[in-house]
């Protein structure tokens, strides 16, 4: 197989957030303590992680880094979007989620980040309100002031190359209208300053445009449309979204498939989670709340397949519920509750309970985001990244598929994809020639 061409990692590579809120600021002052050799990048495949190449007896398992020119974390330049004015210094303490010992080490760092003013209206996150915030004549203005914050700090900045990731609230539910489809539609209604346009598609927009790699850590629409899916074709953007998978659909998409592989039926599943973030205020609003719910809810379905195995999982009950409980911060708890049924019928169960820290999960996964994102567009590769459905609750997919939701298979489909641009026999597992 032939190498993919992949230009060089050369320079420094822009890191735009939307949102400098808890996820955003544990992966800025993570890779600013990592840099400094304080703490180790737990969680991150770009940062850890190896692949097995050729044979299982030729033993090569290089780290992932150094199969391929991927940037590295002390090219970052971070730089980003808030509708708050503090700096990242200050996010991070109102976040809450490092100690203050480990920011104290890295202070200059993260106060040099202060945040440009938003693309906010409190229609798409009502329990946020915020002075930091734009002011244009229509939605397409909006889009343009976007488009010049980039710019300014591409050049102030000496950037070679830029990626964006949505790290905003979640914007509440909103499902596919006719201004989404098609780029002339979306044009004339960001024109018309169009409701069906939340802020989280201005910002997409004005990156896609650029050719700006783009992805989304929340589960709100964003670049999940036609009109940006095509305009991601047009300008050459690999985009991938959508609401990271961390705590508890992390579980759920490493259990789950498991019991199907025995093939063990499932009659209920009850998830509930307690958090007090900033992320669970947000959530706290029904609206928002909903958007949450859809992503959480879809992946079982699409990993037991009821239609395919309907004595099984025909009539799962699944109850997904998240409260907003102040005193645990972001320390989510979750529990899970599993109604299992074996052989002859016999009813089990199983109980999950995990203590997580969500931006503790959730850092890592958006600086791989970032990172292959990177590589992908270094590569040629543009629109939808399926490959990347791993770091996904809400995987985007082509419209003619359905997304892949099982951890094991979008992890054998990452790692494939790599072997191929690395121009490596793809592995099958298959073994059959060592027992001739
Ligand atoms: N932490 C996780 O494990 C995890 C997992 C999946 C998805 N997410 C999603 O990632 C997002 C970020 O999570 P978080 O815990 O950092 O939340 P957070 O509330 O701490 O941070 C979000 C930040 O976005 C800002 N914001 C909101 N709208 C904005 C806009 N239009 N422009 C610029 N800034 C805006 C808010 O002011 C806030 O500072 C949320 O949508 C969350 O649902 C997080």
């Amino acid at each position: 197989m032939k190498r993919v061409d992949i230009l060089p990692a050369q320079g420094k590579l822009g890191v735009l957030l939307v949102g400098l809120g808890a996820v955003s600021t544990t992966l800025i002052a993570g890779v600013a303590a990592v840099g400094k050799g304080l703490a180790k990048p737990i969680g991150s495949l770009t940062q850890m992680g190896t692949i097995r190449l050729g044979k299982r007896t030729e033993s090569r398992s290089p780290k992932i880094s150094e199969l391929f020119p991927l940037a590295s974390p002390d090219d970052i330049v971070f730089g980003g979007w808030d509708i708050f004015e503090e700096n990242c210094y200050e996010a991070a303490k109102t976040a809450g989620v490092l100690e203050p010992q480990l920011l104290d080490q890295i202070r200059p760092e993260l106060e040099a980040i202060r945040p440009w003013p938003a693309v906010f209206d409190r229609k798409y996150v009502k329990r946020l309100d915020g002075p930091n915030v734009k002011r244009g004549k229509n939605k397409k203005d909006l889009a343009e002031q976007v488009s010049a914050d980039i710019r300014r700090f591409k050049t102030e900045r000496g950037l070679d190359r830029l990626v964006m990731v949505w790290c905003g609230s979640t914007e509440v539910y909103l499902t596919e209208s006719p201004a989404h489809a098609s780029i002339a539609a979306f044009e004339a209604a960001l024109e018309s300053s169009d409701e069906s346009i939340p802020s989280s598609m201005v910002y997409a927009y004005a990156a896609i445009k650029e050719g700006i790699p783009y992805a989304n850590a929340a589960p709100n629409l964003s670049a999940d449309i036609p009109a940006l899916v095509e305009l991601a074709q047009r300008t050459r953007s690999p985009i991938a979204g959508k609401d990271l998978k961390t705590g508890q659909t992390l579980m759920k998409t490493i259990i789950a498939p498991g019991l199907k592989a025995r093939l063990l039926g499932v009659e209920g599943w009850y998830s509930t989670n307690i958090l007090g973030n900033r992320d669970g205020e947000v959530l706290d609003d029904p609206d928002s709340f909903k958007t949450k719910e859809e992503s959480k809810k879809s992946v079982l379905d699409y990993i037991l397949q009821p239609h395919l195995y309907p004595d099984l999982y025909r009539n799962i009950h699944h109850v997904v519920r998240i409260n907003y409980y102040p005193p645990r911060g972001d320390n989510k708890e979750g529990w899970d509750n599993i109604d299992l049924v074996g052989w002859l019928g016999y009813p089990m169960q199983l109980k999950i309970n995990f203590l997580c820290r969500d931006s503790i999960l959730a850092a890592p996964i958006v600086l791989d985001v970032a990172l292959f994102l990177d590589l992908a567009k270094r590569a040629g590769m543009a629109g939808i990244q399926e490959w990347l459905s791993f770091y996904f609750k809400s995987p985007q997919h082509a419209p003619e598929l359905y997304p892949e939701h099982d951890v094991f298979i979008q992890l054998m489909k990452l790692k494939n994809t790599l072997r191929h641009l690395a121009g490596e026999e793809l592995i099958t597992h298959l073994g059959l020639e060592y027992y001739d």
